[in-house]
């Protein structure tokens, strides 16, 4: 794991004695050489050579070599014979400096070394399940289990403290942009917000539930009725959903909003932040404004709305050349109002059978019906399952389109326009990495805007909102919301760094009447409207400026900052992908009596802690 934060992390952190210590380890160099310094920490290392023993002492701040002489004193050097790793230790000595064959140029204090006067164990180490320096071989649900020890390695303490730097640069930034930091409840109200809720049942009021909140959504709207102007929040989210690497049950938000603003001041602001926290952190100076593309643009090209922008190969649109086809496939597709989209790969030539047929599953795994693919071989003829069922014209055409030469490979999904992009852009990101074109270096953020408002949901068959049910439509396209909601556009945008979301708002409906049809064109019917959100209607009614804001999600900012492949990396105490803490062993089950004071009981068939 490399950890790009690392080459300039630690001077920020200063070094403090205290009552039991002199000096933190990190700190130790020539300039102190002969002082009598007092250390704690951890010993990272114990090398025994005879009648000279050294021992590597870690602290927060690094590492320096102690080293127990047996001639110059005998009872310092018999305890450092029992020390073990791990063993917590207090060491007095003098300051040395390291003979120049002994100097490490590797360890920031290789220069010197401490002469131990003597030694004394805080707190003894059973042996830990793994040794630091191994951490890259061990499989991650030992390190969860094990958290405390993983948390001592290196790479963790990096991420750490590079999350440290974020939140407070974040803090410092807005601060000094006229914000105030309010928290919100954490038992808060069940609203459907897009994921499903984490419930917790109420011992005074029972057979009623608080729900975790998926974000401070309505509560940080609510404070711009009342006035706040601009708030802010380093807050924690709760979404019971399933997991990926870049998702958790818990995880924390930048979250904002703002009163009597427009798009481009939020974006603005944001843009300014973000630069800081690179120029903080990484010392790298982003290129401002980020681009902007408008969602159907980001579709149309790159086959998602979280394009990574570090490399072309495009998705071109194919749909016309076909129009007259006689192949069975485009014909039903094309009747059916759907589209032909291709990806040309310049070095095709080197994809075997086996990974060509691997491209048509991951079609299908996004939902598209199929794949075909063409190979260019010498004198432009295309050879394809499907060679014969298209015509000499539509071929001409296809390579004038395309622009295409011997050897390239050319991917083709005919189906619905969204399950046509997702699969080319799935396939586009994967032969990104494949065929090595992505700059691992780079940090490539846009904007995506111009959402839709509304999209299909296939499975409950009504329409749900793209964003959340607060979003503003456009206002150029309002008037279409009771004739064609699908075309309505929203005021969302989504920023994007490398191909992650890493983050979402809008400008909110501050007007109760068009707030209520939003959520009956969601089918929301009014019982629903008053359970669910009749407290959030009633403080639209007492005075409700324009606003807007955003929520950056903190742990995947930090995760691409720190070039991680996981935002566990970047949280200390995760949960696993089944949402469990190894560590902890939790959920677990709890007293007959716990659950019958919050008026729970569990059905026989599903005893605690089954599935
Ligand atoms: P949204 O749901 O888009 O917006 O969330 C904002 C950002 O939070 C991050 N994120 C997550 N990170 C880790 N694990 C998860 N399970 C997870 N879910 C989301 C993403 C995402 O872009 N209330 C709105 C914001 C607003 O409109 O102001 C909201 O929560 O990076």
């Amino acid at each position: 794991m490399t950890n790009k934060y690392s080459s300039i992390k630690k001077n920020d952190f200063k070094s403090f004695a205290t009552t039991l210590r002199t000096n933190m380890c990190g700190e130790l160099n020539r300039d102190l050489i002969g002082s009598k310094v007092k250390l704690c920490g951890w010993v990272n290392k114990r090398r025994d050579h005879g009648k000279l023993i050294f021992l590597d002492l870690r602290d927060f701040t690094g590492l320096v070599q102690v080293v127990f002489d047996a001639h110059d004193n005998e009872p310092a050097y018999n305890i450092a014979k029992e020390i073990r790793t791990e063993y917590v230790v207090l060491i007095e000595g003098t300051l040395k400096a390291r003979s120049a064959e002994t100097v490490n140029k590797e360890l920031a204090t290789g220069d010197v070394e401490v002469a131990a006067d003597s030694i004394s164990i805080l707190s003894s180490s059973k042996t830990p399940p793994y040794a630091l320096d191994e951490r890259d071989r061990v499989d991650e649900m030992t390190r969860l289990k094990y958290r405390y020890v993983d948390l001592r390695t290196e790479d963790m303490q990096e991420s750490l403290r590079l999350r440290h730097k974020v939140t407070s640069t974040t803090r410092q930034y807005l601060n000094s942009n006229g914000f105030i930091e309010v928290e919100t409840p954490i038992l808060a109200k069940s609203t459907p917000e897009g994921a499903r809720d984490f419930l917790v049942p109420s011992r005074l009021n029972p057979g009623t539930f608080y729900a975790l909140p998926q974000s401070p959504q309505l509560y940080k709207q609510i404070l711009m009725f009342s006035g706040f102007d601009r708030i802010y929040q380093i807050a924690r989210c709760f979404r019971d959903e399933d997991l990926r690497a870049d998702r958790q049950p818990e995880f924390t938000q930048i979250d904002l909003e703002m009163s009597f603003v427009g798009v481009d001041d939020v974006l603005k602001l944001i843009e300014g932040l973000i630069a800081k926290i690179f120029a903080e952190t990484l010392g790298s100076d982003l290129a401002l404004p980020f681009k902007r593309l408008s969602w159907k643009h980001s579709m149309e090209a790159y086959g998602t709305d979280k394009p990574d922008l570090r490399f072309g190969m495009e998705i071109t649109d194919l749909t016309d050349i076909f129009k007259n086809s006689q192949f069975n496939i485009f014909i039903n597709v094309l009747s059916r109002k759907g589209v032909i989209k291709g990806l040309k790969v310049d070095d095709g030539s080197q994809f075997t059978r086996k990974e060509l047929d691997e491209f048509v599953d991951t079609a299908r795994k996004y939902g598209a019906g199929g794949l075909i693919w063409i190979k260019v071989e010498s004198g432009n003829v295309l050879n394809s399952p499907v060679s014969k069922f298209l015509t000499d014209d539509e071929k001409q055409q296809l390579i004038d389109r395309l622009e295409l030469k011997e050897n390239n490979l050319v991917l083709i999904v005919a189906d619905q326009f969204l399950k046509t992009c997702s699969a080319l852009g799935a396939l586009r990101n994967y032969l990104g990495h494949r065929l090595n074109l992505i700059d691992l270096d780079a940090f490539d953020f846009a904007w995506i805007v111009d959402f839709p408002m509304f999209e299909f949901d296939d499975r409950e068959k009504r329409l749900s909102p793209m964003h959340h049910p607060f979003t503003s439509p456009s206002p150029d396209s309002l008037d279409m919301l009771d004739i064609e909601p699908l075309n309505v556009k929203s005021l969302a945008y989504d920023i994007v760094l490398n191909g992650n979301e890493i983050g979402g708002g809008s400008i909110r409906i501050n007007d109760i009447e068009l707030q209520r049809k939003i959520f009956r064109i969601l089918g929301f019917d009014d019982k629903r409207i008053e359970d669910n959100f009749g407290f959030f209607l009633r403080a639209l009614q007492y005075g409700a400026p324009p606003h807007g804001g955003i929520a950056l999600g903190m742990d995947r900012l930090v995760m691409i900052l720190g070039m991680l492949e996981s935002i566990r990396e970047v949280i200390a105490f995760p949960k696993t992908q089944s949402a469990y803490c190894i560590m902890t062993e939790s959920p677990s089950v709890v007293t007959e009596q716990q659950l019958s004071e919050v008026s729970i009981k569990l059905s026989p068939a599903k005893k605690q802690g089954e599935e």
